[in-house]
């Protein structure tokens, strides 16, 4: 669960209190910091009394801010910008008191200025006494908390440092990073493709020559297996149609593996009706007539020869059929004229949209991890720069999620 949501890039604020589950959260920051989030800390007096400053700003990799009348302090960065220049501000320890000032609006040392300064969401983990958590005072100062939208993570239940037993134990630096990605992840809002359906075709097609031979391609499926991820991300129900490949299924489509454009063709027509349909396979323009149904063998005659028939465009079929998906998306792999034949292409198939590639001499698309695309549509043309297979993936699915947006909002034609 904690790899799930990349916390990369993400700027964290951890405010640190007083009290003994303070050297958990030198803990909490690696665990953030390998995530590749950037943490910064407010260290409360109390809470340089159980860690060090330089522990914190060893691990943090950066100043430990704690003093709210620090010349230094203010002038690198204000209580205000502090609170500000983060995407969340998490509180652990939340030691009785912190809640109490937080509840209170207090504003009376630099970790309560930036609580009460900030408009980033917070997180506390609240760590103190079974008695301190259980008396009415704290849990009135919880309840107003949680009441203006502070969310919670613990505290658990366990022997306590005071010799105790009960809820009062700080969350586990582990338990308090899937929190942290529980808020990213429900602040992603709501996923646009929800309630939309999304076919993907994906690497090459194989074509038999007979049970053991076949004809195939380099096709690595793999951006075409990012970008039924990527839709499958921003909520759609994506069926991914693929031929062979070396990649794992992606998480949250229903992949169905096919090895023929025959195979794939009725494998697309099954999966119907679709509302976005993106034609990312290598599919094999020929297939063998009449393949043969047992091996062939050397007989003395020479080699075989091997007639060839062209195969469905699966493209074209989807682009014209009674069910035609609102928006198809073909690819086309050109290695010069790029644009002027991805046009071409387009018109040709019927689609709505090509992604053309460019792969040209030493430009590694095949089976590579870059891709540089150029989008054609109808009314508009973006050369996009070179990115990962990933990036062009969920590029391409926000294209199309904005697309249905401003469909909807302007109730026109789909195309
Ligand atoms: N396509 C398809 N079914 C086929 C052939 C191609 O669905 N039998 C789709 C591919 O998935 C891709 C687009 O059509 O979306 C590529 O078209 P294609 O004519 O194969 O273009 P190129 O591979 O670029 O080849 P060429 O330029 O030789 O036409």
């Amino acid at each position: 669960m904690s790899n799930s949501v990349p916390l990369a890039g993400k700027r964290i604020l951890l405010v640190i209190a007083g009290g003994i589950a303070a050297y958990k959260s030198l803990d909490l920051i690696r665990r953030l910091k390998e995530r590749g989030a950037s943490v910064r800390a407010i260290l409360t007096e109390a809470g340089a009394r159980f860690v060090t400053p330089l522990s914190v700003q060893a691990l943090t990799g950066d100043t430990v801010y704690q003093d709210l009348w620090s010349l230094t302090d203010e002038s690198s960065m204000g209580h205000i910008q502090l609170s500000r220049d983060a995407d969340l501000v998490v509180v652990a320890p939340a030691t009785a008191d912190l809640m109490a000032r937080m509840a209170a609006g207090m504003a009376n040392d630099l970790a309560a200025t930036a609580l009460l300064a900030t408009d980033k969401p917070v997180l506390m983990a609240p760590a103190m006494n079974v008695r301190m958590w259980l008396h009415p005072a704290t849990q009135d100062n919880l309840a107003r908390l949680e009441a203006r939208g502070v969310r919670r993570v613990g505290p658990n239940d366990g022997d306590m440092a005071c010799g105790e037993y009960g809820p009062g134990r700080m969350a586990e630096p582990l338990e308090i990073v899937d929190a942290i990605i529980g808020v990213f992840t429900e602040r992603a809002g709501p996923r646009p493709l929800a309630g939309r359906r999304a076919l993907v075709t994906s690497g090459p097609t194989v074509e038999a020559i007979d049970p053991v031979r076949y004809i195939a391609n380099r096709s690595s499926g793999k951006q075409g297996h990012a970008i039924a991820a990527a839709l499958a991300r921003l909520g759609a129900a994506v069926t991914l149609v693929t031929g062979p490949v070396r990649l794992p299924d992606p998480p949250g489509c229903t992949t169905v593996a096919i090895e023929s454009a025959q195979q794939m063709l009725d494998a697309c027509r099954a999966a119907l009706p679709a509302d976005v349909a993106v034609c990312a396979a290598a599919v094999a323009d020929w297939r063998v007539k009449g393949a043969a149904g047992h091996k062939l063998k050397k007989d003395g005659g020479g080699p075989p020869v091997l007639e060839l028939e062209e195969n469905p465009d699966i493209l074209a079929t989807l682009s014209r059929a009674e069910s035609r998906p609102a928006l198809v998306v073909g690819f086309a792999a050109e290695t010069r004229d790029v644009a002027a034949y991805a046009r071409a292409k387009r018109l040709r198939k019927g689609c709505d949209w090509i992604v053309a590639n460019d792969v040209g001499l030493g430009t590694q698309t095949f089976g590579g991890d870059a891709n540089t695309v150029h989008v054609i549509r109808a009314d508009a043309e973006e050369s996009w720069p070179t990115m990962s297979k990933d990036a062009v993936a969920e590029r391409l699915a926000r294209a199309i999620a904005d697309h249905f947006t401003q469909n909807e909002s302007t109730q026109g034609d789909t195309r």
